[in-house]
């Protein structure tokens, strides 16, 4: 049996941990063939020695250009060409708006909305030569709904919520068979929840286990909609955004 993204190549970013090494996991899984890229070096190097195989890390700041520059170069050096970009790699500033600085808004934005732009920019060139792709921006409810706490986080999230809509709108325009979808999950058990949720903590397995009874989700229960997006099943699909929340927005 093959998988439904047999021989795609795809590159997840932030893929060391939590949403985005779930999602390398069931990307491979369906027979994808997986760039993990990172700042983190050593969980990256980790993550691709687990999914094994032929998978990749490469160390890559997202909010660098020239960093993008080199990974989309190499991957296509690697495997020939580029199908899926995942735009996961994101990072948070808890503060609400009369509390967050203009420094902590610039390195939100930085990562979460620059990192985004660059990639749809240079994984379009890196598709169109490869006859089309798709390309799955990872945003979050505080890109749907507000979210007093995470002032800067909630920008960041909402932009990328209105560039996948005008990349999905460009590619159509240009003729081209890029497809591009944001992802909105609502609380899912990663690193970067555990650390701003103090009360739950990796070794407290009674109050993880209590906060998923609330509505926490997995790594892989994103994984499995990017899996579907990623791949030719979700092909009259672009422009479309998706909560991914546990009923977290529908009220
Ligand atoms: N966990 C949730 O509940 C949740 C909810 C909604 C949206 N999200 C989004 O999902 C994505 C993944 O979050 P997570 O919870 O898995 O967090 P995480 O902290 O576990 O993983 C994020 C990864 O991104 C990497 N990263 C950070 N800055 C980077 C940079 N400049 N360049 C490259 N990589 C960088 C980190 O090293 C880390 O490996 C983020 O965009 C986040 O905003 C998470």
């Amino acid at each position: 049996m093959t998988g439904r993204l047999e021989e795609k190549v795809v590159i997840v970013t932030g893929g060391a941990s939590g949403i985005g090494r779930g999602t390398a996991e069931v990307l491979a899984r369906e027979g994808a063939r997986v760039v993990i890229t990172d700042v983190n070096e050593a969980l990256g190097d980790e993550a691709a020695k687990a999914i094994g195989g032929d998978a990749l890390f490469l160390r890559h700041d997202v909010a660098d250009e020239a960093s993008w520059q080199s990974v989309i170069a190499a991957t296509v050096d690697r495997f020939g060409r580029l199908d899926v970009l995942v735009n996961n790699a994101g990072i948070i500033e808890v503060a609400d708006i009369e509390n967050t600085t203009v420094e902590q808004l610039r390195r939100v934005l930085a990562v979460n909305t620059e990192g985004v732009f660059l990639g749809c920019k240079h994984a379009i060139p890196a598709m169109r030569a490869s006859g089309g792709g798709s390309i799955v921006n990872i945003s979050s409810t505080a890109g749907l709904v507000g979210t007093p706490p995470f002032a800067a986080y909630s920008a960041s999230k909402g932009a990328v919520r209105a560039l996948t809509k005008t990349v999905a709108a460009h590619c159509q325009q240009k003729g081209d068979a890029i497809r591009c979808n944001s992802v909105h999950p609502g609380g899912i058990d990663t690193p970067l929840v555990r650390a701003i949720t103090p009360e739950r903590t990796a070794d407290d397995g009674e109050t993880v286990e209590r906060g998923r009874a609330i509505g926490y989700g997995e790594p892989q229960d994103i994984g499995h909609l990017v899996s579907y997006l990623a791949s030719d099943e979700s092909r009259f699909m672009t422009g479309a955004e998706l909560a991914i929340d546990g009923g977290l927005t529908a009220t």
